[in-house]
C-alpha cells in the first residue's frame, strides 16, 4: 500500500508523538515525500496533522522515530534543514503594528540569510501584497492577512514549503487566486505540503494524497490512484421503453432496474478503472440487443464520498 519512492525530500520513519498528559497524537507515522510533488494531508480535527508539520519543523519534539529533510537528519542537522523549510502555520501569528514589508524582510534575516530587496519585492508581487507593503498588518483583512504569513515563509526561499490550512477563513475568490500562488511555487521546483479539511482543495491541487485520522496515515497514494481504486462508478441509462426484467444477455454487469423500469442503473467499478470501461461496454451491449436508450448520466465518486469512507471503515481501507 505504501508507495515506495526513491530520494525522497523528506523521509519519516515510524514517528510518533505523545504529549504531556498522554495524549497520543503520531502512532508510528511512515511517510515520504517527491520532490517537488504537492502533497495533501487530509484529516479531521485533531487526527495529527499540525502534530506531524511541527515535528519537522522543530515545534514539535518527538517522542520516537525518525526524519530526514533534504537526505539529512532533521535532529542533527537542524539549522542546515530549517533554513530550507518554509511553514506557514495554522494560527495566524505576527506583530499586528508591523508593517507587511518589514514583517517580511524580517523573516529573511532570521535564517542569517543577507537581505535581498528585489526578492522581497518579487515575493510580494507574487502574492498581490505590493500595494498593502507599507499597511499595518492589523489593518488587513482575514485573507490577506493569510497571505503575509505565505509571503513570509517564501522570504528565505525554501526548498520545501509546509502550509496548514493555508485557505482556512478565506473566501471563494481569495482561495483559487491561492491555489493559483501554490501552482506557481510548484512550477519553480517548491515541494509543498498542505493540509486540507477542503477536499476539492486536495482534489484541485494535490498529486498525492495521504489521509490522516487518530494519528495513523490510513493511506497514501497518487490522487488518480485513490479515485481510480476506491471509486465507484454510478451511470443511470435512459430508456427509452421501459423494461420488466434485466435481460440475461446483461446478467454479467451489476444493474438494477429503477423508476418503474425505464432507468437502468449500473454501480460497479472496483477502482482499476473497471467502472468507466464497463459503462463503455454495457453501451454497445445496449445497442447490439436493440435496448435504446434517451439519455446517459455517469457519476464518479469525488474524493470526500472516499474520505468519508475510510473514516467509517478503517479496516476495510486497510486491507
Ligand atoms: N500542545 C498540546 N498538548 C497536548 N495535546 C495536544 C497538543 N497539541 C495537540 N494536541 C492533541 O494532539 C492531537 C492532534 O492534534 P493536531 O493539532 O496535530 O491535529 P490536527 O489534525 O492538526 O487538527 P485540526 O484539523 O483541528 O487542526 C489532538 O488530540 C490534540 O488535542
Ligand atoms: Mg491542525
Amino acid at each position: 500500500m505504501v508507495t515506495a519512492i526513491s530520494d525522497p525530500i523528506l523521509d519519516i520513519r515510524n514517528l510518533t508523538k505523545t504529549y504531556k498528559g498522554g495524549n497520543v497524537a503520531l502512532g508510528g507515522v511512515d511517510l515520504q515525500i517527491r520532490k517537488g510533488e504537492i502533497f495533501a494531508l487530509l484529516g479531521p480535527n485533531g487526527a495529527g496533522k499540525t502534530t506531524l508539520i511541527g515535528a519537522v519543523c522543530g515545534l514539535v519534539r518527538p517522542s520516537g522515530g525518525t526524519i530526514e529533510a533534504f537526505g539529512l537528519d532533521v535532529e542533527q542537522n537542524w539549522r542546515q534543514v530549517r533554513r530550507r523549510i518554509g511553514l506557514v502555520p495554522q494560527e495566524l501569528s505576527f506583530d499586528m503594528f508591523d508593517k507587511v514589508i518589514r514583517q517580511v524582510r524580517y523573516s529573511r534575516g532570521l535564517f542569517g540569510l543577507p537581505s535581498d530587496e528585489a526578492r522581497i519585492e518579487e515575493v510580494l508581487r507574487a502574492l498581490s501584497l505590493w500595494d498593502k507593503r507599507d499597511e499595518p498588518i492589523r489593518k488587513l483583512s482575514g485573507g490577506m492577512k493569510r497571505r503575509v504569513m505565505i509571503a513570509k515563509a517564501l522570504a528565505h526561499d525554501p526548498d520545501l514549503l509546509f502550509l496548514d490550512e493555508p485557505t482556512a477563513g478565506v473566501d471563494v475568490e481569495l482561495r483559487r487566486d491561492m491555489w493559483e500562488q501554490i501552482g506557481a511555487l510548484r512550477a519553480r521546483g517548491v515541494t509543498i505540503i498542505l493540509t486540507t479539511h477542503y477536499i476539492e482543495e486536495a482534489e484541485e491541487m494535490a498529486d498525492r494524497v495521504g489521509v490522516i485520522n487518530k494519528g495513523q496515515i490510513l493511506l497514501t497514494d497518487d490522487k488518480a490512484s485513490i479515485m481510480a481504486r476506491l471509486g465507484r462508478t454510478e451511470a443511470h441509462f435512459i430508456l427509452a421503453e421501459p423494461m420488466t426484467a434485466i435481460p440475461p444477455a446483461l446478467a454479467y454487469y451489476p444493474l438494477t432496474l429503477e423508476d418503474d423500469g425505464m432507468k437502468l442503473v449500473y454501480r460497479g467499478g472496483d477502482g482499476t478503472g473497471k467502472g468507466k470501461r464497463e459503462v463503455a461496454e454495457l453501451a454497445q451491449d445496449l445497442t447490439r440487443n436493440q435496448i435504446a436508450f434517451t439519455g446517459l448520466e455517469t457519476a464518479e465518486s469525488t474524493l470526500e464520498e472516499i474520505f468519508v469512507g475510510l473514516l467509517t471503515q478503517p479496516a476495510e481501507a486497510a486491507a
